[in-house]
């Protein structure tokens, strides 16, 4: 661990990154700021997607719990996040057992294991939700915040990190606030974040006047009370910054359909030469499209999207992208350097906005987002399921996905055809769990092809889906089971043989194969 005492940082940092003189007295470490932490606290952290988390007071809380645990002590904590962290905030609490419950994301392997084990608790949120939520009352008190911000200024306002999530809810909400200021964040990314401060609860709500995806409405920095900050810890750590894969060939098969099926929407005249607004999920897959979109033929792109990762930042630098909103950044070591070399550059091009802006449903409609998302698996009649694994078992989330797919002006989800070497099918007769309704999704992809389900009913849906993105070894089986479901289902709208649905999950849980 790396998390830096004041005795080791240098008295300089604390002058540069702590203006506000009320804000010197409160300097401390980590370990004196985790021990301000009451055992069975609601703790909102920062962090989205492995940027902006706190790095410090995490690790510290995570080395206290571990000595009360030895001690015969119980403590644990409700921790909310913006979404993913990282191994010094979620692996390091959960290795010490620390954590009783978990909203409104995670992806960390060391938390999905307790999850699944029944240790933790885990509320799975739309991401656009959490704040409103936090507001209406609905999860309870939240007693501390801990955030990590770029620097302290003069008058108190705080320049935000590499990413901004719920810090706003958190920071206005939570009775405590514990601020890590990290030096290795550049000071640089002073003037990239909009925050907005204008939004009322019901019946008070009023319009977002946000028309553009880079439409500013907001102020550059976060605001808080400093009379709730009881710590100001200084950190000298990196977010998690992890390389990517190169897409593979079905990542490449994949983009190739949605590339060729955008360029057909533009030549019958139903997206605009430019496109709209394009929201992309994490991963691969992602990656991947936003890599063809680099190299194909639309111009003059914008993003409104949720996380901003290498591929987004190349179509940026290539000019194929004019601008780009999310709530984090989360880029690859490279990246991250040409990002900070180029930083004046990015900073006219990139808006970093609060989660429940970058991904409202509200602007989402009126912007007339593509929205791209991966998933675990869809079934024949169109429904999606993002989450679990064989029904029971939490992946990570729904993430952000269900924000834009319902709202989305168009909305593809995407998946190999196959997972586990061919041993699972992915297009399945009914899904192990829903997060996206058949309401709700409108272009299914696979490295086979792409199914357009727009205006179809669930029997034309289903044939359609069979033909152009199942596997070829799992067709047949998928056909028959159709056939069969038309001809004995009790209702023809959908047909479905509840005994039969999911017993390909089952055969896979038995046998370790759907075939
Ligand atoms: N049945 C069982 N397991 C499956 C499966 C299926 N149909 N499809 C994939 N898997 C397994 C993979 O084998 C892999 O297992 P491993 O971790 O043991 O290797 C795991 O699920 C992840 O699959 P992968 O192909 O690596 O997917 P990914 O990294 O592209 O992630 C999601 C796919 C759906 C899990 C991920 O996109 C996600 O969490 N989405 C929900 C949130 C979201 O959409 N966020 C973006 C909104 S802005």
């Amino acid at each position: 661990m790396r998390c830096m005492t004041t005795a080791s940082i240098p008295h300089n940092t604390a002058h540069e990154r702590v203006l506000h003189p009320a804000f010197h007295s409160k300097i401390m470490t980590a370990a004196q700021a985790a021990a301000l932490i009451p055992a069975g606290a609601n703790v909102g952290m920062s962090g989205f997607t492995g940027s902006g988390h706190p790095k410090a007071v995490p690790q510290a809380l995570a080395q206290r719990i571990e000595a009360l645990h030895d001690q015969g002590q119980d403590f644990r904590i409700g921790l909310w996040t913006g979404a993913s962290t990282a191994p010094q905030l979620d692996g390091a609490l959960a290795q010490a057992h620390g954590i009783r419950t978990r909203l409104p994301y995670q992806s960390d392997p060391v938390v999905r294991q307790q999850i699944n084990a029944g240790e933790i608790d885990y509320t799975d949120i739309h991401l656009s939700h959490v704040a409103q939520l936090a507001w209406f009352g609905f999860l309870g008190p939240l007693d501390v915040a801990v955030v990590e911000v770029t620097a302290i200024l003069e008058d108190g306002r705080m320049v935000p990190s590499s990413s901004v999530g719920n810090n706003k809810t958190w920071l206005d909400n939570a009775k405590m606030v514990i601020l890590e200021v990290n030096q290795r964040q550049s000071l640089q990314l002073k003037g990239m974040h909009d925050i907005y401060y204008g939004t009322r609860l019901p019946p008070h709500r009023n319009p977002i006047p946000l028309i553009h995806p880079a439409d500013r409405i907001g102020q550059p920095y976060l605001q808080c009370d400093p009379a709730k900050v009881v710590a100001v810890v200084l950190t000298d750590e990196s977010d998690r910054n992890s390389a990517f894969a190169p897409p593979d060939a079905v990542s490449h098969q994949i983009a190739g359909h949605i590339l060729d099926f955008l360029q057909q929407e533009v030549d019958a005249k139903r997206l605009p030469p430019h496109l709209l607004p394009l929201q992309s999920g994490v991963g691969n897959v992602a990656n991947a499209v936003l890599s063809g979109l680099n190299q194909g033929p639309f111009e003059g792109l914008t993003a409104y999207t949720e996380v901003l990762q290498d591929g987004m930042l190349e179509m940026l630098q290539s000019g194929k992208l004019t601008s780009a909103s999310a709530t984090a950044l989360s880029l690859s070591p490279v990246a991250l350097e040409e990002f900070e070399r180029h930083i004046d550059f990015y900073r006219q091009r990139i808006i970093l906005r609060p989660q429940e802006m970058s991904n409202h449903p509200e602007v989402v409609r009126r912007l007339g987002v593509i929205a791209m998302n991966a998933m675990i698996e869809a079934d024949i009649y169109g429904n999606v399921n993002s989450t679990h694994i064989m029904g029971s078992s939490m992946m990570n989330g729904i993430g952000g996905s269900g924000d834009f797919a319902r709202n989305a002006y168009l909305s593809f989800f995407m998946t190999p055809s196959t997972a586990k070497n061919g041993s699972i099918s992915c297009i399945v007769p009914m899904v192990s769990h829903t997060d996206h309704t058949e309401h709700d999704v409108e272009i299914i992809v696979t490295e086979q092809g792409l199914a357009d389900l727009r205006g179809l009913s669930p029997k034309q849906r289903a044939r359609r889906i069979i033909d152009r993105c199942a596997h070829p070894d799992y067709r047949d089986a998928l056909h028959d089971y159709f056939d069969r479901a038309q001809q004995q289902a009790t209702g023809r709208h959908t047909p479905h043989l509840l005994g039969e649905a999911l017993s390909w999950h089952e055969r896979f849980v038995q046998t370790g194969s759907m075939r």
